[in-house]
């Protein structure tokens, strides 16, 4: 159960924060704090789902955009990542993100040295103060049934296939096959699942 009060904050929080007005849990899920939402700044209207019994645990930041979306499907679990959203990041039932793992739909800052450098010096003017650009992000989709080990980064317009394993501190930059297992930097195919794995995994 939630638990989240008619105020939205949550009864167990650490944080004195809330659960944005645009962010639906399901009864069955649970979020640790709402810390996570420090970053959330979506003004969608219905901006964030987590669905029945996933669960999101501390150190889980939600940085997202005024036009990003994010929804975590059913039993889906996030320990401690950090979602980087401008345009839309799925995570599907059962999928699990380890720890410190960042999963970024794009860049917050230009390539070019020059654009850097003067967005960099803006910093101190705003408030909040940090780098909060406008920016078409390219969707992330991690599969049903997917497992990304820790530290690994995923980055934009990515699709993790249903049930492929992302070795620890990869960094995925192309499309990962279903029922594959992919490591290093950048992210290649170690094998396919067998038969038997993906069997069982069902
Ligand atoms: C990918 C993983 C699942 C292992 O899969 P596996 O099928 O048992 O693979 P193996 O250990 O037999 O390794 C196969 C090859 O991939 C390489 N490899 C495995 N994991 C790797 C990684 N994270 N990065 C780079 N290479 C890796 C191995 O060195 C080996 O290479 P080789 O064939 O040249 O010797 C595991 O290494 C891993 O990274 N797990 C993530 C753990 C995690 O994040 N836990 C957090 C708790 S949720």
């Amino acid at each position: 159960m939630t638990g989240m009060a008619p105020d939205r904050t949550l009864p167990w929080d650490w944080f004195p924060g809330r659960v944005p007005d645009n962010v639906t849990i399901a009864q069955t899920a649970f979020v640790e704090t709402t810390f996570s939402f420090l970053l959330f700044r979506s003004q969608r209207a219905e901006a964030m789902k987590v669905g029945h019994g996933a669960s999101t645990y501390l150190g889980t930041m939600f940085d997202v955009g005024r036009e990003g979306r994010v929804a975590l499907g059913k039993f889906a679990l996030v320990h401690g990542a950090r979602i980087i959203c401008e345009a839309e990041i799925t995570i599907e039932d059962y999928a699990l993100i380890s720890w410190n793992v960042v999963l970024m739909d794009s860049y917050r800052v230009p390539s070019d040295p020059d654009a850097r450098r003067e967005m960099v010096r803006r910093v101190p003017e705003g408030k909040p103060r940090f780098i909060d650009r406008p920016l078409a992000g390219q969707p992330i989709r991690i599969g049903r049934a997917a497992w990304i080990g820790f530290d690994s980064c995923v980055l934009p317009g990515v699709t993790v296939g249903e049930g492929a394993v992302v070795g620890a501190r990869s960094v995925v930059a192309s499309d990962v096959a279903p029922f594959t297992i992919v490591a290093g930097n950048p992210a290649r195919l170690v094998r396919r699942l067998t038969d038997a794995e993906i069997a069982d995994g069902r």
